[in-house]
């Protein structure tokens, strides 16, 4: 991993489902986007447990031909495992990283990712392998968080942590957001060869019943272990308590809706 402060993914996978059913809007914008038909070849890259490649081979019936992959092993064991538990067909896992994709040039009809592309190592690089393995013709879509400001809760994570830990342990939400920016995609997917596409931006909130149930499920997910692991066991309380003063302004009707936006890029090849 390039940067020490995202989640060790290997290590997470069983945990990261946690967050897939606040993560769901995502994949139907993505998908809708994505316009894949039945019969198609579709690849999903940096797939993780699974998303958005599972989603769309119920959506289309298994009636399609659909690999995801990602660099963690543990996170392509846990979509295998899915894939097979639900009984779908039609689609396959692989451990493979994005920027050295081993599929032939023009193989796919469609291509996707779901918030994984600012994470890799070189992003232009899997971009470019996203572009070279559509067909001419063919469709993609991929989804990244927006502005630092809109993600709201590693902004949070940002701010309780700074003063806490050394800058190399703070959360990843440099990185989260490192393409945040419309310009700043715009630039990378033209350098890596991408022309026609359409950007927007979307925005969705995680809605929990209480922050006791956000906190219990940020740390369940193990997603900000690294941090949390860095500190004494009495700071965590001291962290929790900070958190909750900063989710606070975000109770609506007794409950914690907490928005955040993306950007959701696609087009033809
Ligand atoms: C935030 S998760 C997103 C997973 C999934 N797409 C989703 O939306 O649920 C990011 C994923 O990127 C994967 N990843 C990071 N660097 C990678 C690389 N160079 N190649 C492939 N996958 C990578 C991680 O292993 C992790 O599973």
């Amino acid at each position: 991993m390039p940067n020490n402060t995202q989640p060790d993914w290997d290590q997470i996978a069983a945990k990261f489902d946690l967050w897939l059913p606040h993560l769901a809007p995502v994949s139907e914008t993505l998908l809708d986007a994505l316009n894949a038909h039945a019969g198609q070849h579709i690849i999903d890259l940096a797939s993780g447990t699974g998303e958005p490649a599972l989603t769309l081979a119920q959506r289309l019936d298994d009636a399609a031909d659909i690999v995801g992959v990602d660099a963690a092993p543990g996170m392509v064991r846990a979509a295998q495992a899915k894939a097979r538990a639900g009984g779908l067909r039609g689609i396959q896992f692989l451990c493979m990283p994005a920027e050295r994709l081993d599929f032939p040039t023009a193989s796919f009809d469609r291509a996707m990712c779901r918030f994984g592309i600012m994470l890799l190592e070189d992003p232009e690089l899997g971009l470019r392998e996203m572009h070279r393995v559509v067909k001419p013709g063919g469709r993609y879509a991929l989804a990244v968080w927006g502005r630092p400001e809109s993600m709201t809760t590693l902004q949070w994570a940002q701010r309780a942590f700074e003063d806490r830990l050394p800058p190399d342990l703070h959360p990843p939400l440099a990185i989260a957001t490192s393409l945040g920016d419309p310009q700043t995609l715009a630039a990378l997917l033209r350098k890596a060869g991408y022309q026609n596409f359409d950007i927007q931006t979307h925005r969705f909130d995680y809605q929990f019943d209480s922050y006791a149930q956000y906190w219990d499920l940020l740390a369940a997910s193990e997603i900000l272990k690294t941090q949390l692991d860095a500190l004494p066991e009495h700071e965590h309380r001291a962290v929790r308590d900070e958190v909750a003063g900063y989710a606070a302004d975000f109770v609506r009707n007794g409950r914690l809706v907490i928005p955040h936006e993306y950007l959701l890029a696609s087009g033809n090849k």
